[in-house]
């Protein structure tokens, strides 16, 4: 297959960007299972964006890089943070409906980190609000293709191309001489027929999402795994920050809700976070701030609060707000909770911290642009440098959006570059003498074992031992992984298998590399910020 422009995922990252370039050439999506089988539908809090007269940029912009820990790139943060107006507008013009206050203006909810209310939403279904605008959309546009059930296995790259002798002789000096690495598409499995296709493209956006399945207990739906960072690492182009994992303090604790979030916005709100005595305990930790710290700092104080007590859960009590109020402004929640017997207008909400959203990713320029010629990503895949250490809540919607919007305007300066390039002989998808895997525990032991592991060896608080023994324990689970890919016709839950276990190994390596605890990264070895600043300063003095 040919297009212009591939892009991987169809969440607000990947459907914003196709439904922009639609109007300059033509788009393929391909999204492994259903169109809107994505984190973004699954999105309660809303957008943080400056709306507000109470508010501003500069506030904004504040409470990000403070949230960021030190690692937040500036200039990233003032264009992202800067463009989310504009941006919220053009959803609005779609078709999406945001939550209004009876005088018209948008209501603005309140989360941690946040010094001003500025969280716009649609309730608290605010991802499938603009998920199911930006679905209908893209299905309405002929010139977007959206498949359903393709998975990427890996990008097809230039230099890779040249090692098999597929690539011409101008294109081989550009690598050899130049260094320069170009993706030319990807190799995509269509898990209905089970054939690998060969989709080229001019450029190729990568937009997969988070890599929450990496643990055992996460918020993120079942894609979650680390797709796009697994492949664009594979093709040679750096990732960052994986270490910095954020947890979310509040997800429901009951055996059979799986993944369902309690908003922070209830915090917002007011609500209080107990003990099963009915303490409330965030004094302890952040008496300022309370229920609206900083996430790491609420899911460090839960885990600190259930390891010293034995208790499987803390409680959430919002009951002591209006009944009304609660049931209007929190419908799902309110609705999924009563599901489960439990009715958050009378009782508290039996809670644990997951694993809920990667910091880091692919790394990109403040034009998605990534290390590879054609290679683009946004989203919770990339990591521009806007979240740092810890994001701010709220913000990666916000994220998505812009990060698409400045890859669109990228390809706009780039498009004659772009449809000059010459056509390059690609040779299909090559399984030699692969077989079918017979035995599907093959994968569902290590999906288990990859996991638990992460989960207690690499989970809210760490260690440099446990990272140690679990680098130890992943290496020939990995090794196994990559035999398997040799030796077996590959199939959806494998590759997520093989991705997972790259994207687990990156992330300890990453964890074990931070000699300092900062952001969503706590590690008791080194419970301090290492204050980089300090010792640079000191070293310049001493010499
Ligand atoms: C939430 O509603 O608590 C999640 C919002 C976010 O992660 O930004």
């Amino acid at each position: 297959m040919e297009t212009d422009f591939l892009i991987v995922g169809s969440g607000i990252a990947g459907l914003s960007l196709a439904i922009k370039l639609s109007g300059i050439g033509s788009v393929t999506v391909v999204t492994k299972k259903s169109r809107d089988d994505t984190a973004t539908k699954l999105a309660q809090g809303g957008i943080a964006c400056v709306l507000s007269q109470e508010d501003s940029f500069v506030l904004h912009e504040y409470d990000t890089i403070r949230a960021g820990d030190g690692l937040c790139h500036e200039d990233v943060v003032r264009t992202i943070v800067r463009q989310g107006p504009s941006r919220i507008m053009e959803l609005e013009e779609m078709g999406v409906g945001f939550t209004r206050r009876e005088d018209g203006e948008l209501d603005l909810g309140r989360e941690g980190g946040h010094s001003r209310r500025r969280v716009i939403h649609s309730g608290d279904f605010t991802g499938s609000e603009i998920e199911r605008v930006l679905v209908e959309k893209a299905m309405n546009n002929p010139d977007i293709q959206l498949l359903e059930d393709f998975m990427v296995a890996d990008l097809i790259t230039l230099c890779k191309l040249r090692k098999t002798g597929s690539a011409g002789p101008e294109e081989s000096a550009r690598c050899k001489h130049r260094g320069e690495e170009r993706c030319l598409g990807a190799y995509c499995l269509d898990s209905a027929s089970g054939k690998i296709h060969t989709i080229l493209a001019k450029a190729t956006f990568l937009a997969t999402g988070g890599a929450g399945k990496v643990y055992l207990y996460t918020s993120n739906p079942d894609v979650a795994t680390g797709d796009g960072i697994a492949i664009a690492y594979r093709a040679g182009a750096r990732v960052a920050n994986l270490e910095f994992v954020q947890f979310h303090p509040t997800c429901l604790f009951h055996s059979k809700a799986k993944n369902f979030l309690i908003s922070e916005a209830l915090r917002g709100e007011g609500a209080i976070l107990i003990d099963k005595k009915g303490r409330r305990f965030m004094e302890k930790y952040d008496p300022e701030n309370m229920e609206l710290a900083n996430r790491d700092m609420v899911a460090r104080a839960i885990d600190m609060e259930l390891k010293r007590s034995g208790a499987e859960c803390v409680y959430l009590d919002i009951s002591h707000r209006p009944r009304d109020f609660i049931v209007q402004r929190f419908p799902n929640i309110y609705k999924t909770c009563l599901k489960f017997g439990i009715d958050i207008t009378s009782e508290p909400i039996p809670v644990v911290p997951a694993a809920h959203y990667m910091c880091g990713g692919i790394v990109t320029n403040e034009w998605a642009e990534t290390d590879l010629t054609g290679l683009f990503a946004m989203g919770e895949t990339a990591c521009t440098g806007f979240h740092g250490a810890n994001r701010l809540a709220s913000n990666s919607l916000l994220e998505g959006l812009v990060m698409a919007h400045q890859a669109f305007e990228r390809t706009k300066t780039k498009l004659s570059y772009f449809k000059k390039l010459g056509k390059i002989d690609v040779p299909p998808w090559d399984s030699g003498g692969a077989v079918d895997m017979e035995e599907a525990v093959l994968i569902s032991h290590n999906w288990d074992v990859i996991r638990r592991l992460m989960w207690n060896y690499v989970g809210i608080v760490r260690s440099s031992k446990r990272l140690a023994l679990a680098q130890k324990r992943l290496e020939p689970v990995a090794r196994e992984i990559d035999q398997h890919y040799w030796d077996y016709i590959i199939t959806r839950d494998f590759l997520e298998l093989r991705n997972i276990a790259l994207v687990a190994q990156l992330i300890i390596q990453a964890a074990a590399w931070r000699h300092e605890s900062r952001g969503g990264h706590y590690t008791m070895d080194f419970p301090c910020k290492d204050d980089w600043k300090w010792r640079r300063d000191t070293l310049l003095s001493r010499t």
